[in-house]
């Protein structure tokens, strides 16, 4: 009996080597320019024309304006600037349409916002919009076809990431609302993510950032939803320094970054794993934080920069 426990914790440790040993590959992969650039090309997010797969536009397109109508209120006339947006400007073309004036996002790896692709999600969203926002009009000027090119005046796109933006004043400090989802557990410096948020508002401007604190992979068959934690920084670089891995940055310590900047924060829907993690299976950095910020899930920043 002891031995084939034995032999069957030897084989899930040398399948567990194995699944490291694939991500170190991949991202090795990620470090070719070829692979990197036709990597970008693909999108990372599904939609079809035929099919606007409504979760889909839901989950890209509307939560994130959803979630600022309810936690700001409106967003009429406001200056909205997003960090990290992903493949589509889906969650901007909303906010536009919610009567936002204008739109700038930024984003280290933006996708390409005026392909077919991005138009099936604009598409989408408008589709979805009266009966997501039935007390709000769709604009009549506001496009999917023809969005984002036909709207300079409205959309500015900045292609750099929050470490250049950082202290560079290379984007105006004039927006009401700066957003992002699903973003700030994966930019390499979280201060600058949190300076850029700062620099970038008016004063008495709000920021509003739904952060994933969780593993990313699904690695459910190993049974611990802390294991990310536990692979030694070296080998985490190894594994996603090419490819925006979590930067594992726990939910106290982001909390921190964004007070350092001035902000006022208060944290919403902040959701803790149902088990802690076992401490002994944690680096021993985790190991020395507040138990409650290592098993944080998820939670929502609402900062205010003071001074209106
Ligand atoms: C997981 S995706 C989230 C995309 C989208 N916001 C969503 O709701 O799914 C993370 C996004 O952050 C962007 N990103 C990563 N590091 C960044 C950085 N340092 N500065 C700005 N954007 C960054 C990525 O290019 C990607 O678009």
């Amino acid at each position: 009996m002891q031995a084939s426990e034995s032999s069957g914790s030897a084989l899930r440790r040398l399948l567990f080597t194995r699944q490291i040993a694939v991500e170190i590959a991949k991202n090795l992969a990620m470090g070719s320019d070829t692979i990197r650039d036709w990597r970008l090309r693909r999108p990372r997010t599904t939609i079809s024309d035929a099919d606007p797969a409504k979760d889909i536009v839901e989950r890209y397109g509307l939560a994130l304006p959803r979630k600022m109508l309810a936690m700001l209120g409106s967003l009429e006339g406001k200056a909205v600037a997003e960090i990290g947006p992903g493949d589509t400007l889906a969650a901007g073309f909303a906010m536009l349409a919610a009567g936002a004036s204008r739109y700038t996002c930024l984003d280290r790896f933006p996708g390409d916002y005026g392909s077919a692709y991005a138009k099936g999600f604009y598409r989408g969203v408008k589709a979805a919009w009266p009966q997501a926002f039935p007390d709000r009009p769709w604009p009549q000027w506001l496009d999917p076809d023809r969005f984002p090119e036909a709207y300079p005046d409205r959309v500015n796109v900045v292609k750099v990431g929050v470490e250049a933006t950082a202290g560079s004043q290379s984007v105006a400090a004039d927006h009401d609302v700066v957003c992002s989802y699903a973003v700030g557990e994966h930019v390499q410096d979280v201060k600058a993510f949190a300076r850029t948020s700062f620099e970038v508002l008016r004063p008495g401007g709000v920021a509003l950032h739904v952060v994933d604190f969780s593993q990313h992979f699904d690695w459910s068959r190993w049974g611990d939803a802390f294991l990310y934690l536990s692979i030694s920084d070296r080998v985490w670089k190894w594994m996603g320094s090419n490819r925006g891995l979590p930067n594992r940055v726990r939910f106290h310590e982001f909390l921190a970054a964004l007070e350092s900047t001035g902000f006022v924060v208060e944290t919403h829907g902040r959701r803790l794993a149902d088990s802690p993690p076992a401490p002994q299976r944690l680096l021993p950095r985790f190991r020395a934080m507040p138990l409650d910020s290592v098993r944080t899930l998820d939670a929502t920043f609402v900062c205010r920069r003071p001074g209106a």
